[in-house]
């Protein structure tokens, strides 16, 4: 059955709702958990479309897996497979982490390669060097990403980026090489972190997670274990932008303020009241903005993933405000549907965007081409005049947990409506 998101605009958001467990950190977290000789429990784990899918994965593969109410127990003991079909894991990006993993176990490993997504090409050839660098045997014909290696000798991987992906398929491959292993200009993100937390609480040498050298220790038995998983920064960070939308006044529970450090300064610079405690963040805004000038980056700098939201908030911020996307060559889409709620904003080549402020937003019938573009729109939504249908909402659901029940908690006018076939 299609779904569709009705939003009524104009309702201020208030209360508390809390983030739910980071849907990045997770999808890295769980294959992890296949290394171990044992079962592992995870908990705060999102309940969503991509978590659903790893796991249907992961039980084709072979493992015992159980998962309710965000609590995981995973057995890696009986897998018995190294090449999840295409109908699994081609419908999502984070299969290949699969790759190292299934490499590490079986010592060869098939996995469809990663679909494009609509925010860009979205190449690979960082992974494969790095698990070439260690001495796999990568190949890439076909589709599908097959490796081997008879053994795997840990050695220096240079990342050309701080590509997330390249960063956690290289780590998940060094665990399983004998000796060290350090990753050069890796990624820095709160689920790089978490991932390599996960990894030494199963027994392995992981340090400097979170700088731009991370040094592992492979070829140590790992251990099954019990790990919890962090929130989900995009998703706090896209709840802090509704909040500050709507003019509302929010708690958001269980969130990690050091990882919202560059979004909560560009909500400042707005005008937006930011207030943090140890774990929860505050959020009071009256509904009038200053433009800024926002330029994403690699962690710790604006997150690609909060370009999108932001830029809905931008276009009714008093000025103009430029958007300066870095890191994905095509994550502007959503313009056009922004356009269509009265919106005035350009893309003045590729990367960059103008916004020029609008005293309100109209609803209109509008569609979500990507995960994040989709809570771009919920956000624009939430603000307009009227009201606003948007499909295409199997995107939201599959990187944020209940989140049209998180934001009617807070007072949102929006439910979820049946799409029959002649509409949209
Ligand atoms: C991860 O994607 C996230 N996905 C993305 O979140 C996020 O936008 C991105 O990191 C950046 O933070 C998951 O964690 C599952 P990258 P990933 O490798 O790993 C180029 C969301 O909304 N690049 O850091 O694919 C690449 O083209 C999703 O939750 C290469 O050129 O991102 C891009 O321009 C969307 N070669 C840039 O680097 C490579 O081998 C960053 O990509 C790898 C990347």
């Amino acid at each position: 059955m299609k779904e569709k998101l009705r939003i009524h605009g104009g309702a201020r958001l208030e209360g508390e709702v809390t983030a739910s467990g980071g849907k990045n950190a997770a999808l890295a977290i769980l294959p992890a958990a296949l290394l171990a000789d044992s079962p592992s429990t995870i908990e705060n784990i999102p309940d969503i479309n991509d978590v659903r899918v790893i796991l249907e994965m992961l039980r084709w593969l072979g493992a015992g897996v159980e998962f309710s109410n965000n609590t995981l127990v995973v057995d890696p003991r009986t897998i018995d497979k190294y090449n999840p079909p295409y109908e699994l894991a081609g419908r999502m990006r984070a299969s290949y982490y699969l790759a190292p993993v299934l490499l590490g176990i079986f010592g060869r490993a098939e996995v469809p390669l990663p679909g494009g997504c609509d925010i860009g090409a979205r190449p690979i050839d960082q992974t494969l060097k790095g698990m070439r660098t260690l001495g796999a045997e990568v190949n890439t014909t076909g589709g599908v990403l097959s490796v081997s290696a008879p053994s795997l000798e840990g050695a220096d991987i240079f990342l050309d980026m701080p590509s997330v992906g390249a960063t956690v398929n290289s780590m998940l491959t060094a665990v399983s090489a004998g000796g060290s292993t350090n990753i050069h200009n890796a990624a820095k993100e709160p689920h790089i972190v978490d991932l390599a937390n996960f990894l030494s609480s199963m027994g392995a040498s992981v340090k400097g997670a979170g700088t731009d050298v991370i040094r592992i220790r492979g070829g140590r038995p790992l251990h099954g274990t019990n790990y919890t998983v962090v929130p989900d920064q995009i998703e706090t960070g896209t709840l802090m932008i509704a909040a500050a939308a709507t003019g509302g006044d929010v708690i958001i529970n269980g969130a990690i303020p050091t990882h919202m450090e560059a979004l909560s300064a560009k909500l400042l610079e707005m005008g937006v009241n930011v207030t943090t405690e140890d774990d929860c963040i505050h959020v009071r805004s009256n509904g009038v903005f200053r433009a800024v000038n926002v330029k994403t980056q690699a962690y710790p700098g604006f997150p690609t993933d909060l370009q999108q939201p932001l830029t809905a908030l931008l276009t009714v911020a008093r000025g103009t405000s430029m958007v300066n996307e870095t890191i994905f060559e095509a994550r502007f889409r959503f313009l056009d549907e922004l356009r269509k709620m009265g919106a005035d904003v350009n893309v003045v080549e590729a990367k960059t965007a103008i916004i020029n402020g609008v005293e309100k937003l109209y609803g209109a019938r509008v569609s979500a081409t990507d995960l994040r573009a989709g809570a771009a729109m919920v956000i624009a939504a939430l603000m307009a005049d009227g009201t606003t249908d948007i499909d295409g909402i199997g995107y939201i659901l599959r990187g944020y947990e209940n989140f049209d029940g998180k934001l009617r908690s807070l007072g949102a006018m929006i439910e979820r409506i049946e799409v029959t076939d002649d509409e949209f």
